[in-house]
């Protein structure tokens, strides 16, 4: 490569990176697990120290590098030098100097992280906090409002500007509830609870994902925060509580009669039509389907809730996500379409 083609890919690489620096800053960007995007008050407390603590080391680079290129260019002996290298064994002031400095330096970054630690994990929340229950199965996540009465999976819901308390079980292994933009990242551990306390700001679709290894499909272990105005907020809740809907005639009414007779009844709650008694809340099961057509994604937001996908999900959920637990049925034909035309029905 000649140096003339080397100096425009030099441009672009730098454009590249100006963009990439600009699209940072704002809270929506194409890139979905961005953690430089903040939208909440606990991920603003994150970036804020993020952005503190780099310029302290940009600060610190500088001085070092500096001092380097002035102890090499500068002061350094020189071959033929009529003066011998220094032979000095110790400095007092030098060495105090490079006790305390760092010490200064260590202390400047230990005090605003453990103000972001103690502000972002508060021991109590105002009154009108939102508790939300977050469940951690092998390999998708079950959330529950205990004040709503609303149940879900794979895309939790939150309002904008009210505190939100989510509070982490897992039902098997160790799991990692990751939502960069919204609410960072916390263990999910067997016997613990966890939490993540935060105050969402700006609506919209946002992306989650598992970021502890657990097992074969924990890369398709995600999820969708769906965070939106108290009034749509609302919305969404009062039609969660709504019964589902109970098809009287045509594919939809057939497909009900073969989910209730199907093992998918064994596992899955549809109010009213099947289901466990509280007691099995956190027991083996599968995701809530009461309002499955009304979610966006699927089997661990993996892939978006179309009649295609759901059939293929029940003809081999094992070939779209490895070690799933729910079974082959060896449903097909027109028996398949009518039980995918049920569960796209309950809106
Ligand atoms: Cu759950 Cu990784």
């Amino acid at each position: 490569m000649t140096a003339r083609s080397r100096k425009p890919r030099l441009a672009g690489g730098l454009l590249a990176l100006l963009a990439l620096a600009a699209s940072a800053c704002k809270p929506q960007t194409r890139f979905p697990l961005d953690t430089l995007a903040p939208t909440s008050d606990l991920t603003k407390a994150f970036y804020d120290l993020f952005v503190e603590v780099t310029v302290l080391d940009i600060i610190v680079l500088i001085v070092v590098v500096g001092a380097l290129f002035l102890a090499v260019l500068v002061f350094s002996t020189r071959t033929g030098s009529l003066r011998p290298p220094s032979v000095k064994h110790s400095d007092m002031y030098l060495e105090m100097a490079w006790t305390i400095i760092p010490a200064l330096i260590l202390l400047a970054i230990t005090v605003p992280t453990v103000r972001v630690i103690v502000k972002t994990q508060p021991y109590t929340w105002p009154k009108d906090t939102l508790p939300v229950e977050v469940i951690a199965h092998q390999w998708w996540w079950e959330f529950h409002y205990p004040t709503l009465g609303v149940e879900t999976a794979d895309e939790v819901h939150i309002p904008t500007g009210q505190t939100i308390h989510f509070s982490m079980f897992s039902k098997d292994v160790i799991h990692s509830f990751f939502m960069p933009q919204v609410g960072g990242k916390r263990d999910v551990v067997p016997g613990q609870n966890n939490q993540i306390t935060l105050i969402a700001k700006v609506p919209g679709e946002y992306y989650g994902q598992c970021t502890e290894f657990c097992g074969d499909s924990h890369a398709n272990m995600r999820f969708r925060v769906f965070v939106q105005t108290p009034a749509d907020f609302q919305q969404w809740v009062k039609h969660q509580l709504e019964p589902p809907v109970k098809p009287t005639s045509g594919p939809p009414a057939a497909g009900a009669k073969i989910f209730a007779n199907a093992p998918c009844a064994i596992c899955h709650t549809i109010r009213g039509v099947s289901g466990f008694s509280k007691q099995y809340t956190y027991g083996f099961r599968g995701p809530d389907l009461t309002h499955f057509g009304s979610r966006s994604t699927m089997a661990g937001s993996i892939m978006d809730n179309t009649p295609e996908n759901v059939a293929r999900w029940i003809h081999n959920p094992d070939e779209l996500k490895p070690g799933a637990l729910m079974p082959t049925l060896g449903l097909g034909g027109t028996e398949m379409n009518e039980l995918v035309a049920y569960l796209e029905s309950l809106k």
